[in-house]
């Protein structure tokens, strides 16, 4: 593996490293960008046979520590492991958990400080070269050129792994399809949206196959439907023999793995097929009709010693009980005590295993002083349109939410949002159109309206080379807290957000579920009046996905308005409305039950958000399709 300098137009170092290989590549491109499955069916399609134990074993670690600093516990402790061919493995744990580092070292971009590692049968500290060539390895920020197109990024990487000729051109027409980049093949890698940046990283390491491929948090702001194509394309390569280690924050994928090592602080605390885990729960997850207050009931409910963990699913609540408790003590939370048990998910036993969610209150939303409901609108876009040369990013969005209401604003990679929140915020003018934020116009008097704005943004944004407690300090200046209001706001972000442990590090180098929670807690510091909170959770565990939710629906009790994006589905259903765009366009907006309701057939009796979403822009693919062939 080359290591290239860092230069100010990548994105972050790392590289992905791969073989010269010429074989040809079977996958099939999966190029169909909405395929409606349904969820069990894609499970079905989707998961590979094959018994692990036949299969040979590519990857083993036994005893392997990894300490960074001799105070700490290690960041890996003692982990026996092994990867084998023609399989998926998962790798999932809390933010932190070592994930990360185990990529790294099986990489051999980390020494072990003990225990030993056996990749290929090689050892990757001693022997690098035997398996440099043969591994491909997508780091969670991957390095990309900004000022390189995206064609001329792909060029770079085959040149880099030796894919030449027809096969270099059967692979960039197989992932520009996937990655429905083909529209954008000049377009600069720096202009591209968050998600279209991560697509195209996981297209130039998938340029060539690897043997061995470790991806990173790959789908990581990736959306749904891409994320559904990803998997096609990778299990296409497991088809064809190839082992990958796939770590993720998005359980429902570790469902689709053959088996998953599941890290918390460093040790494994389970290794086998997902299904094991899963099965811990079952009989113990319930579906509650409630038709009120859903947000609330939920709070009401997770304060419960007999639950661990709970979401809201259209006009339900789903629940997870605490082992040992019996459904007689959650009937109460239920519309007429309508109550019925429902398959486990991953996720829950995820959860249930590291002890549940913490039964506290928002300590953010706590301290916050409470604001009028006036019902009045607070966010008020009209007409707002913005241009990049000929292309329209945002196209005449037209909206408002209104005081104490969750918006959220959903859609595919590149369909806008965050060009839409960035004029909201007032960081990007509008090329027509208005965009007003508590009766203030952004374009005229920007700097009234921003401070009474908390801005999140999607690209880790702080300054990476200050420690957490200097980021800290430094944001509670700009928004002007002094004294005892400064210090008490920054101890109540350091223990809302668990950063106890992490503020003497350079905040560059967190995990990144640790970033985005330094990044809420410098958005949140001044009690905004309004949140702008561009994909807030992406890459962060399902705790403390849960914990941001419960600051966010603490916050909005007081009166606070936010606007959220976000690609996972489940969390759309705590918004009170929704906005998909889809190509600049806003082309629906209404509940999420309504939503769902719209898109009811007897095919699909009772949608999902995910389903909701792909049958939307289904449908305005065929009205589009059909008005052009109109219009001919
Ligand atoms: N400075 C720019 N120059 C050219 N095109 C741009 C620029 N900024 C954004 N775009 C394009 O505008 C479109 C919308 O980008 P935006 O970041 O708003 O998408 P998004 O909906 O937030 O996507 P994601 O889910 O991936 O974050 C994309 O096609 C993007 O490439
Ligand atoms: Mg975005």
């Amino acid at each position: 593996m080359s290591t290239m300098s860092q230069s100010n137009n990548r994105t972050n170092a790392g590289q992905p490293v791969g073989p010269r290989r010429a074989q040809s590549n079977r996958t099939s491109s999966g190029s169909s960008v909405v395929s409606g499955e349904r969820d069990s069916d894609l499970r079905d399609t989707l998961r590979t046979s094959g018994s692990s134990s036949l299969l040979n074993t590519l990857v083993e670690t036994n005893g392997l520590v990894k300490s960074f600093r001799e105070e700490a516990p290690p960041a890996l402790d003692h982990l026996d492991a092994r990867v084998p061919a023609g399989a998926i493995t998962g790798l999932a744990g809390p933010d932190g958990a070592g994930k990360t580092t185990l990529m790294r070292l099986l990489a051999g971009l980390l020494l072990p400080t003990a225990g030993t590692i056996r990749v290929f049968g090689f050892d990757p500290t001693t022997e690098p070269e035997e398996i440099r060539a043969r591994i491909g390895y997508m780091p969670q920020r991957f390095g990309l050129y900004e000022d390189l197109s995206v064609i001329q990024n792909l060029r770079l990487y085959a040149e880099l792994r030796g894919v030449i000729g027809e096969e270099r051109e059967a692979s960039f027409e197989r992932l520009l399809t996937f990655t429905d980049l083909k529209r954008f093949q000049e377009r600069k890698a720096g202009a591209l949206s968050g998600g279209m940046k991560q697509k195209l990283g996981l297209a130039c390491a998938l340029v060539s196959k690897p043997e061995l491929l470790l991806l990173d948090e790959p789908s990581v702001g990736v959306d749904p439907i891409s994320r559904r194509d990803l998997w096609k394309m990778v299990q296409g390569l497991v088809a064809d023999g190839i082992g990958v280690v796939w770590s993720t924050a998005y359980l429902d994928e570790v469902e689709l793995c053959d088996s998953v090592i599941l890290l918390h602080e460093g040790k494994k605390i389970f290794d086998g097929p997902p299904k094991e885990l899963t099965d811990r729960v079952r009989t113990r997850t319930f579906q509650l009709k409630v038709t009120n207050n859903r947000r609330k009931v939920l709070a009401e409910a997770l304060r419960s010693p007999a639950v661990v963990d709970g979401v809201v699913q259209g006009d339900h609540i789903r629940l997870v009980l605490k082992e040992g408790s019996s459904s007689d003590g959650i009937e109460r939370f239920a519309d007429d005590k309508q109550l019925r048990p429902v398959a486990p998910r991953f996720e829950d036993a995820f959860v249930d295993t590291l002890g549940g969610l913490p039964k506290e209150e928002s300590l953010v939303a706590g301290m916050m002083p409470h604001r009028q409901h006036d019902g009045g609108s607070v966010i008020e876009a009209n007409g707002l349109t913005r241009r990049f040369g000929n292309f329209v990013a945002t196209d005449h969005v037209t909206f408002s939410v209104k005081r104490s209401e969750i918006f959220g604003l959903l859609g595919p990679n590149g369909a806008g949002k965050s060009t839409t929140f960035k004029m909201l915020c007032g960081l990007l003018k509008p090329s027509s159109g208005t965009a007003r934020v508590a009766g203030i116009d952004l374009r005229t008097s920007g700097s009234a309206a921003r401070n009474r704005i908390g801005y999140m943004a999607q690209k880790f944004s702080l300054y990476g080379d200050l420690s957490v407690r200097q980021n800290l300090d430094f944001f509670s200046g700009v928004y002007g807290l002094q004294g005892e209001r400064r210090t008490s706001a920054i101890d109540r972000m350091i223990h809302a957000f668990g950063l106890e442990n992490y503020l003497g590090n350079p905040s560059g180098q967190l995990p990144l579920g640790f970033k985005q929670r330094l990044a809420m807690a410098c958005a949140l510091m001044h009690e905004p009046d309004v949140l702008f909170l561009d994909e807030p959770t992406s890459g962060v565990d399902p705790i403390t996905r849960r914990q941001f939710w419960l600051h966010i629906n603490g916050l909005v009790d007081k009166g606070v308005t936010v606007m959220v994006t976000t690609h996972f589905m489940d969390e759309a259903e705590y918004c009170d409305r929704i906005g998909l765009v889809y190509r600049g366009k806003l082309i629906a907006l209404d509940t999420p039950e309504s939503l769902k309701r719209s898109v009811q057939s007897p095919d699909l009796p009772e949608p999902t958000m995910e389903d909701t979403f792909i049958q939307i822009i289904k449908r305005f693919d065929a009205a589009d399709g059909q008005d052009k062939t109109n219009r001919r």
